[in-house]
């Protein structure tokens, strides 16, 4: 499928989801189940992120997984034999979220051969963009924006400052060296609340070195640009071809990056403490589980232990 880019409301057509890690932060539920297809309450969180890429107007989603892990595409696939047997007897509800997936986006599978690092991973889609996209978005999985809608208010920044958006998260200083860190300045646009230009970028320093609390929140809006750079770039932390380092080398060359500071909720999927937190968060909005949660957990904890 190849819609022209102006049926795209941001102008952005693909999104990139980085799905080639091994879980091993979530063993041993991820020795056999790819991390991307833990349920989020019922929905696997690569269907939470694809209903976050088709909020924002996409309609590819570049899935990079490593050879083991096709179950993750396998998700977009239909299932004629289930869908037939649901609609016999007469499952509508169960139907529609068994065809939910299929029908959000174009699910692209493209293989990661080799953990390589998170540049080399984003770097092989290029090869799947169309002549027209001068735009890409990249969402990792691990993390959960919520409320959804930041990359919106990212492409609503593009449109005014240009070059390339992030998200970002202020958090406290000690936990600085997990993440990719921003020195920022700060910008006067009102129409965008939270919006700082990027001056400098840094993957996972040491808390010493780190130049603010801002960190990288797992979702930029990256002009086809940074291609260029992260076929430039060596093995930078953890010794391997790191996004920050491309970004970095985009912002050195003057190409213009902003954040926008993420004012809510943001959970790592990746790690059992982030995931049971994002399940409580979305089990508790739940019409179906809300109300019964709230009132087990609230009777839960005025118990001792
Ligand atoms: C990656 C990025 C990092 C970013 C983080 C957000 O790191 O390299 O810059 O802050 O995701 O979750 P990882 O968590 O893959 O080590």
């Amino acid at each position: 499928m190849n819609l022209p880019i102006a049926d795209h409301k941001w102008s952005v057509k693909t999104v990139v989801v980085p799905a080639a890690g091994m879980g091993t932060r979530f063993l041993p539920a991820t020795k056999t189940v790819p991390k991307e297809l833990l349920p989020v309450v019922d929905t696997p969180g690569i269907e939470v992120i694809a209903s976050e890429a088709a909020a924002l107007g996409a309609s590819k989603m570049i899935i990079v997984t490593a050879p083991k892990k096709q179950g993750v595409l396998a998700h977009f696939d239909p299932y004629p034999e289930l869908e037939a047997l649901l609609e016999e007897r007469g499952k509508s509800a169960q139907l529609e979220k068994v065809r939910r997936a299929p029908n959000l986006i174009e699910a692209i599978p493209v293989t990661q051969e080799r953990p390589l690092g998170l540049g080399h991973a984003v770097s092989l889609a290029e090869a799947e963009l169309h002549d027209d996209e001068d735009v890409v978005a990249v969402m990792l999985p691990d993390d959960l924006v919520l409320p959804q809608g930041v990359m919106e208010t990212m492409a609503k920044a593009r449109e005014s400052v240009g070059g390339s958006v992030l998200c970002a998260c202020e958090v406290p200083r000690e936990e600085v060296s997990n993440y990719g860190v921003f020195e920022v300045e700060p910008v006067d646009d009102p129409a965008t609340p939270g919006l700082k230009k990027v001056i400098g970028m840094v993957e996972k320093p040491a808390v010493e070195d780190a130049p603010s609390n801002y960190v990288a929140t797992g979702r930029y809006l990256l002009d086809r640009e940074i291609f260029d750079a992260l076929r430039k770039i060596t093995p930078g932390a953890g010794g391997e071809l790191q996004l920050t380092d491309a970004i970095a080398m985009l912002i050195d060359k003057g190409h213009p990056v902003h954040i926008v500071v993420h004012d809510g909720a943001r959970h790592d999927l990746g790690n059992p403490g982030g995931y049971i937190r994002a399940c409580v968060d979305f089990a508790l909005r739940d019409p179906q589980y809300g109300p019964g949660l709230r009132r087990y957990l609230t009777a839960r904890l005025s118990q001792e232990d």
